[in-house]
């Protein structure tokens, strides 16, 4: 296991064996540097949409069919993804990115309209989705997301995960679910995006997938951590900790929390082992406009999600069946008095109420990396993962490389 996937380990290889690693799909468009470049009128800061580990995204327009560059607001309207030099790593994952998505074709994927590479530089041209990503939505707007939103994001998710495991042509294992790589279109339905880290799913009578570890703490299965073994199971632990994400409003690693608070799953197992304590898990932001049915059916399902023993989760088929009804539910929890006695019971103490949110909301530092740095006993300082950490970079501690 090495450091993050930040590091620059190694230089970015030339191309030539390049016909035999991208196997291209003939649907995927090429772009030239020069096209692109055009396109997102220069990678000017005003057209720049975020920045991950592997450099940033910017808006641009092209042309409905072809890679010709058109003025903004005319054309189709596309996210610009450009590698930073990450080296190896960062090849290895736009190539990923190239062959898995160029590939799959589904409305709770994001769309990869194409490429470019050209000497050194890689980029991705996807389609754009004008909502952002549901990490922003959830911990950095001041407005609390609605709960039947939240409920059809998550049943969007599963859905794009479900199709993955159990539909494609090759299963694959995606990897990386986390909220971030949770993208949202005019409407909130969920696309997810980044398949760089994606494998395919065993084959014959494999069980799983030996690989490095990779992935971003907090969202990571254990077994795999500790293991290394991947399986689809994975991504379902993933999705439990999305979940849990939607359900609480508090990120998967949140070290401004107080002690005993830093990892999301840690915290909140007690609240779900213990059914008659689920209410204390849903987002206070949401002040009891919440489905008492479908808060309560989140929390057993993130619980099946999150079990210790892989083989007990669901599969993501059954995950999307348990969550299709809840976008839907009307039992607000506001208009029982029930839920009095769930304010009651939650006493005073509460760290996300609406005056920490917005001071949290004012403090959001713009380096993503001081909200999402890695919990751990000794100090950031102890961790391996955190020597090779670009600053410049708001990604997110990775889980090593390979
Ligand atoms: N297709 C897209 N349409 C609109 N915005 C996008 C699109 N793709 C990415 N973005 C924006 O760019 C940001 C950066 O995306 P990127 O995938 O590079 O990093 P990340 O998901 O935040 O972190 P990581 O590097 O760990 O995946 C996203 O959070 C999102 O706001
Ligand atoms: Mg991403």
């Amino acid at each position: 296991m090495s450091s993050s996937t930040t590091s620059n380990a190694g230089s970015t290889p030339s191309t030539p064996n390049l016909s035999e690693e991208l196997k291209i799909s003939s649907k995927l468009r090429k772009f030239s540097f020069s096209e692109l470049k055009s396109a997102t009128r220069n990678f000017r800061p005003e057209s720049l949409l975020g920045e991950g580990g592997f450099g940033c995204v910017f808006k641009g327009w092209i042309n409905e069919h072809g890679t010709t560059p058109v003025r903004p607001g005319t054309g189709l309207t596309v996210a610009v993804k450009t590698l930073n030099n990450n080296g190896l790593q960062g090849h290895k994952e736009w190539l990923a990115e190239v062959n898995f998505l160029g590939d799959l074709l589904h409305p709770n994927l994001v769309k990869l309209n194409g490429y470019c590479i050209e000497d050194d530089k890689r980029l991705l041209v996807y389609e754009f989705m004008p909502r952002g990503s549901l990490e922003n939505h959830l911990f950095r707007r001041s407005l609390p997301l609605p709960w039947p939103v939240r409920m059809k994001i998550a049943l969007g998710a599963a859905t794009g995960l479900a199709f993955l495991h159990e539909e494609a042509e090759r299963p694959v294992i995606y990897r990386d679910f986390k909220s971030s790589n949770i993208l949202l279109d005019a409407d909130y339905n969920a696309k997810l995006s980044d398949f760089g880290l994606a494998k395919d799913g065993p084959d014959g009578d494999n069980t799983h997938v030996s690989t490095r570890v990779m992935g971003t703490y907090g969202y990571a299965a254990p077994e795999y951590v500790m293991t290394g073994h991947l399986t689809s199971k994975s991504d379902v632990y993933s999705f439990g900790v999305v979940l849990l994400e939607m359900l609480t409003g508090r990120r998967s690693m949140d070290k401004h929390r107080p002690n005993g608070e830093h990892n999301l799953v840690e915290w909140a197992r007690p609240c779900l082992v213990d059914r008659r304590k689920f209410y204390k898990l849903v987002d206070p932001r949401l002040n009891g406009r919440f489905s008492l049915k479908g808060a309560q059916k989140t929390v057993q399902l993130a619980a099946h999600c999150l079990s210790r023993d892989p083989k007990t989760r669901p599969l993501m088929s059954e995950v999307v069946q348990i969550l299709k009804p809840l976008p839907d539910l009307k039992d607000m929890a506001c208009s029982s008095s029930y839920f009095q006695g769930m304010q009651a019971d939650r006493g005073g103490v509460n760290p996300n109420a609406r005056n920490g949110n917005r001071s949290q909301a004012g403090l959001v530092p713009k380096n993503k990396q001081v909200n999402r740095s890695l919990t751990i006993p000794n100090g950031q300082n102890a961790s391996p993962y955190h020597q090779n950490y670009s600053l410049r970079s708001p990604k997110p501690p990775r889980l090593s490389e390979e």
